[in-house]
């Protein structure tokens, strides 16, 4: 049973790209009061023409009979939705909780969640989704552990059910069936972890996913041979360099170097070179318009 002082209507989530507006959209569609926190305006602008596009996608499977009803949907989950482009603007003291998306860096983080806890109420719960940081070294700066834990949702995150609740070493019980039954509002399906490297998908994605492209720097195969193996082959919906695309090259190097660094010894964990090249050249993948593929559509800024 949920105490009532940590039932969860107000939420900000900061960061504006692939993941911060997926779920800031799977939020308004539940009923969830929304802030999303932008770096400027004009990513605030972006953000909500991307969310409005796939609310009216939502919309259209829900009520494929009904345009009208689609554009009511459509409204009605926009009035749950503010943007701000400073922390200073936010009612923080009636925020439940804060979900920080944004880009995977450690210092970064932990200097979001300092500058929050300053300003927040006692009852705010905050939640990282980082990929690859362990949550004690996101949460170390802070006075307060009992309310820090993970929600690691999963891209594209209107399609993908998934949510690991990471549990912290201090994480409250009140704190961690808060967010259970919260990714369970927003039609997720929550599973339960540890706060270990990775998690429970990352820890086995990862490594799949570095050894991929190893075995195409090595030549063994080509790249579009790789994937169409792994799809017809495993019944896996994306091959590995479809999948590094949608990611984020950018993330994925985030991830395999912090890892490298913190387990040098560990063979799954060496970076590889076609990875650095690509992230160097500003090839992150879907978002930029190229990665292992070149994408059509306009390039997206986070
Ligand atoms: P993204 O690159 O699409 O967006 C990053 C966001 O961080 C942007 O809004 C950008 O403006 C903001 N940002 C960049 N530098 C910043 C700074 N110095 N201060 C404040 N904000 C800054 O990244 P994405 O994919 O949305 O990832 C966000 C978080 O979610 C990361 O921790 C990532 O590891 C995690 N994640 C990513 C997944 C993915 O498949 N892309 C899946 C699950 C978690």
């Amino acid at each position: 049973m949920i105490n009532e002082s940590l039932k969860i209507q107000n939420v900000v989530i900061v960061g504006t790209g692939l993941m911060g507006t997926g779920i800031a959209q799977v939020a308004i569609e539940s009923g969830v009061n929304v802030t999303v926190v932008g770096r400027t305006e004009e990513k605030c602008n972006s953000t909500k023409a991307k969310i409005s596009t796939g609310l009216a996608r939502s919309a259209k499977k829900k009520f494929a009979d009904s345009e009208e009803t689609q554009s009511k949907y459509v409204e009605s989950a926009l009035a749950n939705l503010e943007f701000a482009t400073d922390l200073a603007d936010i009612n923080l003291a009636e925020s439940d909780l804060i979900v920080e998306a944004i880009v995977e860096n450690l210092k970064v983080k932990q200097k979001l969640f300092s500058d929050l806890e300053r300003v927040v109420s006692d009852k705010c719960i905050f939640a990282t989704n980082t990929s690859s940081f362990q949550l004690k070294d996101v949460s170390c700066k802070l006075g307060r552990q009992d309310n820090f834990a993970g929600l690691h949702f999963f891209n594209p995150v209107p399609a993908m059910k998934l949510v690991e609740v990471v549990r912290g070493d201090e994480t409250s019980d009140e704190v961690y069936d808060a967010l259970f039954s919260f990714c369970q509002r927003l039609g997720k399906t929550p599973v339960r972890c540890k706060d270990t490297p990775g998690f429970i998908v990352n820890r086995l994605l990862i490594p799949y996913l570095l050894d991929a492209m190893k075995m195409a720097e090595r030549g063994d195969a080509e790249i579009k041979d790789i994937d169409t193996a792994m799809k017809l082959g495993t019944s896996y919906p994306m091959g590995p360099f479809e999948l590094l695309d949608y990611i984020g090259l950018d993330t994925m190097k985030f991830i395999v170097d912090g890892w490298h660094q913190r387990y040098p010894e560990d063979e799954k964990f060496v970076p590889c070179a076609m990875l650095d090249r690509l992230v160097s050249e500003g090839k992150l993948g879907k978002k930029t318009g190229e990665g292992f593929m070149k994408y059509d559509s306009t390039p997206r800024r986070g």
